[in-house]
């Protein structure tokens, strides 16, 4: 790791943090667990105080300056009780484990075809664009009750989104989220006015049943869908991907995955620990705030790092080893944020991913590498922009797509 003046711990815009940022959070964690950032902000990377932060209804997310991703400010993600109350129950109904059951046939659909495909074509691929993306995003489009329109456009405008949500992004970001947020309003309102091509049981007939009646105003309907739109696929994607490459990685690992159920959810939720797609979580404080020694004052912004506190050694000891089998009684990871804007689809991002690992190892005893990984990792996301691999060759005889 190069070294860098004790006043900045965390320099998020360097390449060097990007491609591996934990050693960054382990030193700052150590010097300074609650650090005044040299761009302003407060960044906290103990897991006891990240944890507590994440449950802090006194923190807001609505006064946040959002810059050009403003319309989020209409979806849950953005707003503050009481109307995030509205804007959360909107979205719960589409995620409870019984409505997951419904979307992991989807997903299982949407694999079956992919693998077909990947199939006829000699079992090599691209995890992110051959498989993770099309699966995860077909999947959502179901969901929504739409066809599966502007596949590329979708994703392009989701990845500048989240490059744009960073610390401290640049003017050429700052342009870029402009553009994706363009993209996404426009596409949105596009479905609103095709709404009569929506599937009457999805997620757009209803939320413009409720802006029929008063319930969410246009901006909110439009709010949803882009959010939904733009986190459908992202993380879920990256957590199928970080998984895909573990087991072609580690062999047994995958084995273990086919051939003991009972560690099945064990090794998804230590994937997440240990690779977890989205760094931090963003709130500002609307009161003075304590946090260890440290005063916050009122109207500042928390950087919760929640990758930082999945590595925390308190918690989690060897917090680098893949240990499926390690004691979580203590404490869970944080990969789904926590607390009122913990994550609402992480019942069906579960699912996503265990629809997945199930077939690729049950059908095809896993994967190998098939050439070399390149990441797109931002000081935001953790990501992976293309992983090669083939499908495993033990079932000579693979069962019927
Ligand atoms: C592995 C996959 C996923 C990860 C790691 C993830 C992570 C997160 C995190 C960290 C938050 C908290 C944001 C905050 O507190 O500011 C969040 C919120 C959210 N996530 Fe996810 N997510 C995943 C998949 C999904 C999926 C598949 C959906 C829906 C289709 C989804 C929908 C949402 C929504 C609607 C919120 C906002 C909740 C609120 O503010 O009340 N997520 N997610």
């Amino acid at each position: 790791m190069s070294t860098h003046p004790i006043d900045n711990l965390l320099p998020f815009d360097s390449p060097d943090f990007r491609a591996d940022p934990y050693p960054y959070y382990a030193r700052a964690r150590d010097l300074a667990p609650v650090y005044r950032h040299p761009l302003g902000m407060w960044v906290l990377t103990r897991y006891e105080d990240v944890a507590k932060l994440a449950y802090d209804r006194s923190l807001s997310v609505e006064q946040i300056d959002f810059g050009p991703a403003a319309p989020l400010h209409d979806s849950a993600l953005g707003a503050d009780v009481p109307r995030h109350t509205t804007l959360r129950r909107v979205l719960n109904k589409w995620f409870t484990p019984k409505a997951v059951q419904t979307w992991r046939a989807h997903t299982q659909r949407h694999l079956d075809d992919v693998l077909a495909d990947i199939v006829s074509r000699g079992g090599t691929f691209d995890a992110v664009l051959d498989l993770a993306y099309p699966v995860t995003f077909r999947t959502v489009c179901d969901l929504i009750g739409i066809p599966p329109l502007e596949a590329i456009g979708v994703r392009t405008a989701t990845y500048d989104l989240g490059a744009g949500l960073g610390t401290n992004p640049t003017e050429d970001e700052l342009a870029g989220v402009v553009e994706a947020m363009d993209w996404f309003v426009g596409h949105a309102e596009h479905l609103v006015t095709l709404h009569t091509a929506a599937s009457p049981d999805g997620l757009l007939s209803s939320l413009l049943a409720m802006e029929a009646t008063g319930d969410l105003t246009h901006e909110e309907v439009v709010g949803t869908l882009t959010l939904i739109f733009a986190v459908g696929h992202l993380d879920i994607g990256y957590l199928i991907v970080h998984g895909l490459r573990l087991f072609a990685e580690h062999p047994e690992i995958a084995r273990a995955y086919r051939d003991d159920e009972s560690v099945r959810a064990a090794i998804v939720e230590e994937t997440l620990r240990i690779d977890t797609p989205e760094q931090f979580i963003t709130r500002m404080t609307t009161q003075p705030v304590t946090v260890g020694d440290v005063d916050i004052p009122a109207g500042e912004i928390l950087i919760l790092l929640i990758s930082a506190a999945n590595k925390d050694p308190e918690v989690f000891p060897d917090p680098d080893v893949f240990d499926f089998r390690r004691d979580n009684s203590k404490a869970k990871h944080l990969a789904f944020g926590g607390g009122l804007h913990g994550c609402a689809g992480q019942v069906l991002a579960r699912a996503e991913a265990e629809v997945v690992f199930r077939t690729i190892t049950e059908r095809f005893d896993g994967v190998r590498p098939a050439g070399p990984v390149t990441y797109g990792h931002t000081d935001f996301i953790r990501s992976i922009s293309h992983l090669p691999l083939t499908l495993g060759t033990a079932d000579a005889d693979p069962r019927p797509l």
